[in-house]
């Protein structure tokens, strides 16, 4: 196995690409931002498994917080991150330079209409702008055969599959799903913000979302019901401030009043205390 390189050039990036692809190897891609656990780890178990080379990046996108957010205190540790993904076996860490990636007078920027403004879009209403911007020139500069995104971002992993139909990408995102600690709460980077009172409340989310999930499996099919069981669970603790909790189709993220068995994802947001969490489950595939 060779050593990983860590790039963090596109000209440089591109050359080797280049190599890589003349030898005929398939090309896989793993975009994070960083501070990595084992959702991000299993990203790049999968895309070792069905790609001959493999590309992770690691970027703390700017354009994807607003200035209220916490770009600045995101959690970084790179020799750590480093360490992991050359364990892994990983081809090449890309590692730009935020005036590398937004050069001085950057000025264009992508958007997927509708999907971008409903759950986290409500509260976040730059965020998926920045996220689709990114990664689209993530995967302009690589190239991928196949780029790979998670289920606890299940709203990102939709909307950037939209994207990449509506814009003719020749390449096929692969989703994997939610990892989660042993106590049920889904990995973030963001959890290390949590005090062990907020941990703890955090934990009605997923308890919730597993409590709908095995009532919708018993018959319950009513969307207004299942928000209002979730919504329920949640308000058990004090500590919590429901963001939403929401019943939308998985193609559309339109509301729906039945739950469809092939088409449904049941999504909430909270904050505990100052930091915002995400969970989710889905009924089909993305
Ligand atoms: P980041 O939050 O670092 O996540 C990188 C990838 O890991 C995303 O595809 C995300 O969905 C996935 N991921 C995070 N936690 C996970 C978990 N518990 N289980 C499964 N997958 C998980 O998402 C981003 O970065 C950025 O928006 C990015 C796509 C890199 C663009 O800047």
């Amino acid at each position: 196995m060779n050593p990983m390189k860590t790039i963090h050039t596109i000209t440089e990036l591109k050359n080797e690409l280049r190599n890589a692809r003349k030898q005929g190897s398939s090309i896989g891609f793993v975009p994070t931002m960083g501070y990595l656990h084992e959702g991000h780890l299993n990203l790049v178990r999968e895309c070792k498994k069905e790609n001959d080379f493999t590309i992770a990046s690691i970027f703390v996108n700017p354009v994807q917080f607003a200035p209220h957010e916490d770009f600045d205190s995101y959690p970084r540790d790179m020799e750590r991150d480093s360490r992991l993904l050359s364990d892994l076996g990983v081809d090449i860490l890309f590692n730009p330079s935020r005036e590398e990636i937004y050069p001085s007078g950057y000025m264009t920027y992508v958007e997927v209409e509708n999907l971008g403004k409903v759950l986290c879009g409500k509260s976040r209403g730059t965020h998926f702008r920045g996220v689709t911007t990114i990664v689209l020139k993530l995967l302009n500069i690589v190239s991928p055969d196949q780029a790979y995104f998670g289920r606890k971002d299940a709203q990102q992993a939709i909307i950037i599959k939209k994207m990449c139909r509506d814009l003719n990408l020749d390449v096929s995102i692969r989703t994997i799903p939610i990892a989660r600690d042993t106590d049920g709460l889904a990995l973030s980077s963001r959890n290390v913000y949590l005090s062990k009172e907020e941990r703890a409340s955090a934990l009605f989310m997923p308890r919730a979302l597993q409590l709908a999930r095995s009532k919708m499996e018993d018959g319950l099919h009513d969307a207004a019901a299942v928000k209002e069981l979730i919504r329920s669970e949640i308000s058990k603790t004090q500590l919590i401030k429901i963001d939403y909790v929401e019943v939308v189709s998985l193609d559309l993220l339109e509301e729906v009043s039945t739950v469809d068995p092939r088409n449904t994802l049941v999504a909430a947001a909270i904050w505990a205390g100052k930091t915002r969490l995400i969970d989710n489950f889905i009924l089909g595939e993305i």
